[in-house]
Parts: C-alpha cells; sequence; structure tokens
C-alpha cells in the first residue's frame, strides 16, 4: 500500500474544541499634537511629516525584520529546475508555537500572473506532505523526475490561476517539526487547525502584500478535515473584525474524510459493487464498521478491514484501475513499457522520486528547510504522527452547515476510480446535509469529452473527475484544472 493510506490506531478519539487565543495585537500610543501650533499649512506640512515619522518608527522595526526573513525566504533556484520558470518562490518555516519549539514548514509559489488569489494547499494522511503530494505530484509547478534530480514543469500547475502556498503540517510531518518529540505522538485535529491557523496569522505579518487578498483553502484526503476545521477558525475570528486581514472566499476538498458513517457506508459499497471483496466480507464489514469511528475503529472493524484488505490484493487502491507501484526491479520493468493497457500512464512510483530529491542536502540547503537538523530523514507521509492521532471527530457536516449558512463558498470534488475515499462514501456524507438542489446532476466536458458529472446545491457544489483516482490533479491534471478554474470564477462546471 502506498504512504498516504489512512492510519489506524487504537487510542480514544474526543472531540475537538477548538480554543484558541491569537497572538496580542501591538498597541501603539500617539504623543499629543496640541503643542504643535503654527500656521495651518505649515501646520499641515508637519502633521504629514509627523505621521511619517511615526509611521517611519513603528513601521520600520517590524517591515524591516519581516522583509528579512522574506528575502531570506526567497527561493533563487532549485537544484533540477528548469530554466527561466517566469515566477517566484518562497520557503521557509514559521514558528506556531515558541515554548514547545514547533516550527512549520511552508513553500509559496507565486502565480504566473500578479494580482491573483492566494490558495493555501493541504494534503492529509493524516501525517502525510503537502510538499510530496499537493506540490510535487499534484498542483505545484513541478513534477520529480525518475532519477530524483531533476525537475519538469507541470503544465497544468495550478499556480497560473493563483498564489500557491503549501503547508506540511501539523509539526512533524515532512519538513514541520518540533523540539518537543512527545509532540510527534500527540498531535490531533485540534492542535492540528490551531497551529495552521497561528501559522496564517504569522506568515501574513511576513507576507503583508498577501493581506486582504481573496484567500481560498483546498486539500484532499485526511484534509477533509483540515480544510474545514481552519476555514471554521478564520471564520470565527474574522467575525465583527472590521477587514479582517485574512480575506477568507471559500475551500475546496477533494476525496475528502467527512462524515465518518457515512464514509464507512458508502467505501464498503463501493468495494463490493467494484468486485474488490467478498459478500461475506460486504456483510461482516457493514456489521462491525458502520458506526465506528475512521481513525478508531475497534478490533473487530479493523479485522474485517484487514480481511478486506488482504482480498483486495496488489491493487493500487487509490486508482484502482492503474498499477501499483512495486519494487525497482518492477518499476525498471514497467519503464520498458510493459503495460500497454494503460492509455494514460502515470508514474505511479512518483512519491519515491520525491523521497529521493527532498533528501538530497543542496535541495534542502536551496528550500531552507531542515536548519535545525531533525533527527529524521524527510518522509512522504510520518507514520509516527499518524498512527498516534489523538482527536478526530466523526463528522465535519456541524462544520458546513455552519459555513454554508455563513455563504462561505464550498466545493467538493471526487476522482471516481479512487477505493479509499469514493465517490459513493462523499455523495452520501453530502446527501446528509439535505440542501436543495439548484442544477441536478449532470455530465460536464472538456472539449467535447465528459470530464466528470456535478450537481450544484444551494450552498455547495459537487464535481466528480471521471478516471481519476485518489489524488485527481495527479491522475486528470487538465480536468483538476478546469475544476479550479471553475472554483474560483464561482461558475457550475462547463457544459
Ligand atoms: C529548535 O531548537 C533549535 C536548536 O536549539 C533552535 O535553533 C530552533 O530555533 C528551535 N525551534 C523553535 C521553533 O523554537
Ligand atoms: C511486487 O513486488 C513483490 C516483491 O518485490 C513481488 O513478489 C511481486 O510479484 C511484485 N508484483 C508485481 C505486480 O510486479
Ligand atoms: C535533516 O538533516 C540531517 C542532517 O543534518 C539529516 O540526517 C536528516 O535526515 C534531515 N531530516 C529531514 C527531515 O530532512
Amino acid at each position: 500500500m502506498s504512504s498516504t493510506s489512512r492510519h489506524r490506531s487504537q487510542s480514544n478519539g474526543q472531540n475537538p474544541i477548538l480554543l484558541f487565543t491569537p497572538p496580542p495585537q501591538k498597541s501603539l500610543s500617539l504623543n499629543s499634537q496640541s503643542s504643535i501650533s503654527l500656521f495651518m499649512e505649515q501646520r499641515t506640512r508637519i502633521l504629514l511629516l509627523l505621521s511619517f515619522f511615526i509611521g517611519f518608527v513603528i513601521a520600520v522595526p517590524d517591515s524591516a525584520s519581516a522583509a528579512e526573513s522574506r528575502v531570506d525566504d526567497r527561493i533563487g533556484e532549485l537544484p533540477g529546475q528548469p530554466l527561466n520558470v517566469g515566477f517566484s518562490q518562497y520557503s521557509g518555516y514559521v514558528t506556531v508555537n515558541r515554548g514547545a519549539g514547533r516550527a512549520l514548514f511552508y513553500w509559496l509559489v507565486e502565480s504566473t500572473v500578479g494580482g491573483k488569489p492566494l490558495l493555501l494547499w493541504l494534503n492529509g494522511g493524516p501525517g502525510c506532505s503537502s510538499v510530496a503530494y499537493g506540490a510535487a505530484e499534484e498542483v505545484g509547478p513541478f513534477r520529480v523526475g525518475a532519477d530524483g534530480k531533476s525537475l519538469m514543469m507541470n503544465p497544468y500547475s495550478w499556480n497560473k490561476l493563483a498564489n500557491i502556498l503549501f503547508l506540511e503540517s501539523p509539526a512533524g510531518v515532512g519538513f514541520s517539526y518540533s523540539n518537543t518529540s512527545s509532540d510527534l505522538y500527540t498531535a490531533g485535529d485540534q492542535r492540528t487547525a490551531e497551529d495552521a491557523y497561528t501559522f496564517l496569522v504569522n506568515w501574513f505579518e511576513r507576507f503583508p502584500e498577501y493581506k486582504h487578498r481573496d484567500f481560498y483553502i483546498a486539500g484532499e484526503s485526511y484534509a477533509g478535515h483540515y480544510v474545514p476545521q481552519l476555514s471554521q477558525i478564520i471564520f470565527q475570528k474574522n467575525q465583527g473584525v472590521q477587514n479582517p486581514a485574512i480575506n477568507f472566499k471559500g475551500f475546496m476538498v477533494g476525496n475528502a474524510v467527512t462524515d465518518d458513517y457515512h464514509d464507512y457506508v458508502g467505501t464498503f459499497e463501493y468495494w463490493w459493487t467494484h468486485g474488490l471483496i467478498s459478500d461475506a466480507t460486504y456483510h461482516n464489514l457493514r456489521l462491525a464498521c458502520n458506526y465506528q469511528s475512521s481513525e478508531h475503529p475497534s478490533d473487530e472493524c479493523q479485522k474485517a478491514l484487514d480481511v478486506a484488505d488482504a482480498e483486495q490484493g496488489n491493487i493500487d487502491p487509490y486508482s484502482i484501475f492503474t498499477r501499483p507501484c512495486n519494487s525497482t526491479a518492477s518499476l525498471r520493468r514497467n519503464l520498458r513499457g510493459h503495460y500497454p493497457w494503460m492509455s494514460r500512464a502515470y508514474d505511479p512510483c512518483t512519491e519515491r522520486h520525491s523521497k529521493v530529491y527532498f533528501n538530497r542536502p543542496e535541495v534542502q540547503k536551496a528550500l531552507h528547510a531542515n536548519v535545525t537538523g531533525i533527527p529524521y530523514p524527510w518522509e512522504t507521509c510520518s507514520d509516527i504522527v499518524g498512527n498516534y492521532w489523538a482527536d478526530s471527530p466523526r463528522s465535519m457536516l456541524p462544520i458546513y452547515q455552519e459555513l454554508i449558512a455563513a455563504g462561505i463558498r464550498i466545493w467538493v470534488f471526487s476522482g471516481d476510480t479512487d477505493a479509499v475515499v469514493p465517490v459513493t462514501a462523499t455523495r452520501y456524507s453530502i446527501d446528509a446535509l439535505k440542501l436543495p438542489t439548484v442544477i441536478n446532476w449532470y455530465p460536464w466536458y472538456d472539449s467535447g469529452k465528459v470530464g466528470g458529472w456535478s450537481q450544484v446545491y444551494k450552498g455547495l457544489t459537487f464535481v466528480t473527475v471521471t478516471g481519476a483516482g485518489h489524488e485527481v490533479p495527479l491522475h486528470r491534471p487538465r480536468q483538476a484544472f478546469i475544476l479550479f478554474r471553475s472554483f474560483l470564477e464561482n461558475k457550475p462546471m462547463p457544459r
């Protein structure tokens, strides 16, 4: 199984209560101007000078240090990067908890076009890296070559439409670290959301030109938890604030863990209707798992899941009709073209190439990553973080209801050949919201070909991408690009 598998462990989940206090606002006191009594013109000039001076004194130390780290974060060029890419990149650390020594690693890929919105992209797991998946094989500008050294351009990179901010979250994932090593064993939904919010607040201080810019969040899989949870914090913090710095407009999630009950019902149905498991296992799964937590299932449910896993055999559950990545021997064989039936071949071993690339010291240097000497290698997914995952509430639907009522734009998409968080799971979860339909189920088109299907509900747009697996932009980059464009324009998928 590839490493994005949704890890399961036995600790008890609790309901997260999202309590978080933002860092105190700097207060400034202005000196009285009453001592200035001069002619009107002169006085205005002096006031102007004075306010300039005050602004200077107050602004300089902050913007200087911000500009400093900003300059430090600028990526000159990544090893193996094609020439003249036509956009700027920044990467580095933002401290989210000084006491514990937690710092999150980000990689900003600016748009090729000015003035575009900002998109935060998150991958799931829990424990998986947005650099490994989102940036290097989904929506980022580069794909890693099979040599683990070269980078190739992704013609459907989302940075043609927006500035993309990849965040490795929580601490312990990828280059994001904690100096308190026990943090890796106690991560859960609540801290992940709080740290991500602190990250954003501090990141906007470093990149003030992105304050007030239209801001969106997107992600897939277990980020089906992260994205709505972070959206909820931002929305609640923005309440009552005039002209909020974070100009949050909406979110989009793909093949997203949404509601454990409906996700399980739909997942087992998908396995059975696609002939991946036996009748008996289908029956047992429904008995043992339907009312279980997806992150913390009972032993009985886990046993049934293990049987299902064995029955599925050596397939790629993230993309059931494409070959899985296997040993290097089979990789070499595959590269000689032994899979002629794969019409739209992609490289199923791409995360292995990333593992080589991002562990290269010169790559880490160029990215300003791992500056503190993290005592373990960069992994596409952290097993520790995933296996010890703490709180994982069973449903995101109450957050959907809150944000739909608030008019936040919400799009949900699904690659329909994924058996990990399948399209049927997402459909049952969305159905449970009982939203009125605005546009009924229809095929959407890309140059005369069906790209998938869509239904527009009041407050939520659902889009499937046909032939795409768990990582929609990896398998169907062009269709994913059209999806993102439609989302930003807030227009239904093209007919
Ligand atoms: C973690 O510890 C290293 C080494 O002491 C230090 O340089 C770094 O600033 C610490 N990180 C944070 C986020 O405090
Ligand atoms: C995958 O690798 C395993 C062990 O290396 C091998 O036994 C198996 O035959 C391989 N399967 C395929 C489909 O290449
Ligand atoms: C960080 O760098 C050290 C060498 O200083 C290396 O051993 C380790 O694997 C690296 N870890 C990560 C997460 O990149």
